[in-house]
């Protein structure tokens, strides 16, 4: 299978990026965020405190994550129920990097994911997947942009949704965000050795994606 790892910190545009590069391709995006969003929303459902690991690992045991495709869109489940539509916001995000420092809560979803680069050529996105998830990555890319474009970028699409924001304090929850996913124990986020660095910050989206794709052409 060619699996392709694409990390980087929250906001970086992994996602918008994956998802053109694999209809491009014809290989399946995973978005193993919306997995770690998912377990933060049945937390936040049971009013769990994100920092009670116990209360948070106990709640996470008793759920059932999938993912299903819908026109090469990702659908997350949660016990059986579409929850794509509340996992968005930026509470469900902050929960998910609180409780995805947890080893018991990362077990569970690694066999999906693993599991998932086994049955088809994924281009998958997330903090770990060079490093830790796939570490045979036929392809892996750390995809950064400054935290000040990065900012910008998430104010945008906040405005895009009528909601109006400070940047500073996006720029600040961001880098809150980035500390945290970087200093946790298990499986934090760092560009693995082998992975090609990508930043962004004065590119278009289009420019990333071509240069992405011209990597893994090369590579073939
Ligand atoms: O990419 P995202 O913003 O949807 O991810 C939400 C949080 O989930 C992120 O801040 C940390 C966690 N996460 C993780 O720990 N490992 C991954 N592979 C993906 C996400």
């Amino acid at each position: 299978m060619y699996n392709v790892a694409i990390d980087g910190p929250a906001g970086a545009g992994k996602s918008t990026i994956a998802k053109k590069i694999a209809k491009q391709l014809g290989f399946i995006y995973v978005d193993t965020g919306a997995m770690y969003r998912a377990m933060a929303l049945a937390c936040i459902r049971n009013n769990v405190d994100k920092d009670d690991e116990e209360a948070v690992v106990a709640v996470c045991s008793q759920i059932n994550v999938t993912i299903a495709y819908e026109s090469d869109m990702q659908i997350v489940m949660l016990n059986g129920e579409n929850v794509n539509g509340y996992i968005r916001t930026e509470e469900v995000g902050n929960t998910a990097s609180a409780i995805s420092v947890y080893k018991d809560v990362r077990l569970k979803l690694l066999e999906l994911q693993r599991n998932l680069a086994k049955e088809n050529n994924v281009i998958m996105d997330g903090r770990d997947i060079g490093t830790y998830v796939l570490p045979d990555a036929f392809v892996k890319i750390y995809l950064t942009a400054s935290s000040r474009t990065r900012a910008e970028r998430r104010s945008l699409e906040l405005k895009e949704k009528g909601i109006e924001v400070n940047i500073e304090e996006v720029e600040k929850d961001i880098i809150d965000r980035d500390y945290r996913d970087m200093h946790r124990e298990i499986a934090p986020l760092s560009q693995a050795e082998d992975a090609v660095l990508v930043d962004s910050s004065n590119m278009g989206i289009d420019e990333v994606v071509e240069h992405i794709i011209k990597i893994i052409e090369d590579r073939k």
